[in-house]
């Protein structure tokens, strides 16, 4: 056990799990619901399930991964005093496992779209026009080859480690990302067009704030946005210090994700009324905005296009931004299959790395030959089911399966105060069953209504 990997220091832990968290999911994802859900009212919503649902759940999956010093299948077995609650945690855990792993399988063709762009920028400085028409095209070539390209990039660093790997890498990325971030904002609040952005993002349409629809969406973006359900945060937990106080380490991973997420929003919404400034169409026939992969891959790079020159440097600052986030992502996700690997076989990180990161590649390429029939079909059921289950799951495990005291002596390492906090008064019962109601809830409204 001593060659168990751990965060080298405090703020290691925060930048990786903020690293994790802030993905496609905040760029791309939250700006363009954000824009088709009722702007600041989604931003609201969306603040309040992120701490009233999201942010328990999270100290969760972090306290069982500290406490088990494994991954999700061996520490939900671990926490569980009875045989059928060892299978039943066993059975999650390796559901979280699967679920993490097609999750990684669509997102490395995403990320893969990513760098094409940023290749594309160069292309058209130097001016080859031809080389950049077949990178923004869609193809199964195209596809591939830039999702095998992604995936090595997340290997080469998962196989490094926890502090050699993931740690250092999610420290050099993220600053840069987020000058990356604030330049652009800053960049395009320039622009004729941003104040008519700023107010659709800040003005909120409360008409909107409580019809199922976005409460679901809501629901789904931060469940998706802060890694939940998995496996993935209770990983990362597990390499947390001892004597870390991780109720606040927890918050700061939150905050900083929805820090992100709403900066995003103040890049991504102006950006869109910039184009439409420019004559491109920002909305669709029916009066609503752009969103999904034809914001990101056909209005911002026709906004970019109607730039000029200078866009094309600016596409190459935005894309290499969204492959950041991506890469400091997927890393996270890899790392439950092959934390699993190493701690119930006798490979090393090396070769589970290489050995698991194949398999995805796999996975990948199969969604890439049947795009059309799996692309939507692995992400609905890996995001829109699976994550808010298995987070229920969760929940049932830290607030009944679990012996509250083992609970606490776990949370007072590194908090010796934690048994008078707010917290501790909240918690535990919080997830045992306000997050259990919510979820069922909103999983049914999802599912059958
Ligand atoms: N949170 C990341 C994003 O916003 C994606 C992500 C990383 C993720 N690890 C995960 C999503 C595990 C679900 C499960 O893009």
């Amino acid at each position: 056990m001593s060659a168990r990997g751990q965060f080298s220091s405090r703020l290691g832990f925060i930048i990786a799990a903020a690293g994790s968290a802030v993905g496609l999911g905040n760029i791309w994802g939250f700006p363009t619901q954000v824009a088709s859900n009722g702007g600041a009212a989604f931003v609201l919503v969306y603040l309040l399930l992120t701490f009233v649902l999201a942010y328990p759940i999270l100290m969760a999956e972090l306290t069982i991964g500290r406490y088990a010093q494994s991954n999700m299948a061996n520490a939900l077995q671990k926490i569980s005093p009875t045989s059928l609650g060892k299978i039943v945690g066993k059975t999650a855990g390796l559901w979280g496992l699967a679920v993490v792993s097609l999750i990684l399988s669509f997102y490395a063709i995403v990320a893969g779209w990513m760098i094409a762009h940023c290749l594309q920028a160069i292309t058209e400085i130097i001016g080859w026009h031809q080389a950049s028409q077949w990178l923004i095209e869609f193809s199964i070539t195209r596809n591939l080859i830039f999702c095998i390209l992604f995936s090595l990039l997340t290997i080469s660093i998962v196989c490094r480690g926890v502090s050699d790997g993931i740690e250092r890498w999610s420290t050099r990325l993220m600053p840069m990302l987020l000058i990356l971030i604030v330049s652009l904002i800053l960049y395009v609040s320039s622009l004729e067009g941003a104040s008519a952005g700023w107010e659709a993002y800040l003005v909120p349409d409360f008409s909107k704030i409580l019809t199922p629809d976005l409460l679901i969406s809501a629901m789904g973006q931060a469940f998706f946005s802060l890694s939940l359900g998995v496996g993935t945060m209770l990983i990362y937990g597990s390499y947390i210090n001892k004597k870390e106080n991780i109720v606040l380490l927890g918050a700061s991973v939150a905050l900083v994700d929805i820090g992100i997420a709403i900066l995003a929003g103040m890049l991504i919404i102006p950006a869109m009324y910039v184009a439409l400034h420019n004559g491109v169409t920002i909305f669709t026939d029916a009066g609503e905005l752009i969103d999904g992969d034809r914001l990101i891959f056909t209005v911002i790079p026709q906004l970019f296009q109607a730039m000029g020159v200078a866009g094309n440097y600016v596409s190459l600052v935005f894309f290499v931004l969204m492959t950041i986030a991506a890469l400091t992502s997927s890393i996270s996700m890899l790392e439950v299959p092959v934390a699993f690997t190493i701690e119930n076989s006798k490979l090393n990180r090396y070769k589970a790395s290489w050995l698991i990161g194949s398999i995805i590649m796999l996975l990948s390429s199969t969604l890439i030959f049947n795009f059309e029939h799996l692309f939507g079909f692995v992400i609905s059921l890996t995001t829109q089911y699976s994550q808010p289950l298995l987070g229920l799951v969760l929940c049932i495990y830290a607030g009944w399966v679990w012996r509250r005291n083992s609970i606490l002596e776990e949370l007072k390492q590194g908090c010796p105060e934690i048994e008078s906090s707010f917290f501790w008064k909240i918690w535990p019962n919080y997830v045992r069953i306000v997050c259990p109601i919510i979820i069922i809830v909103m999983f049914y409204q999802t599912t059958f209504a």
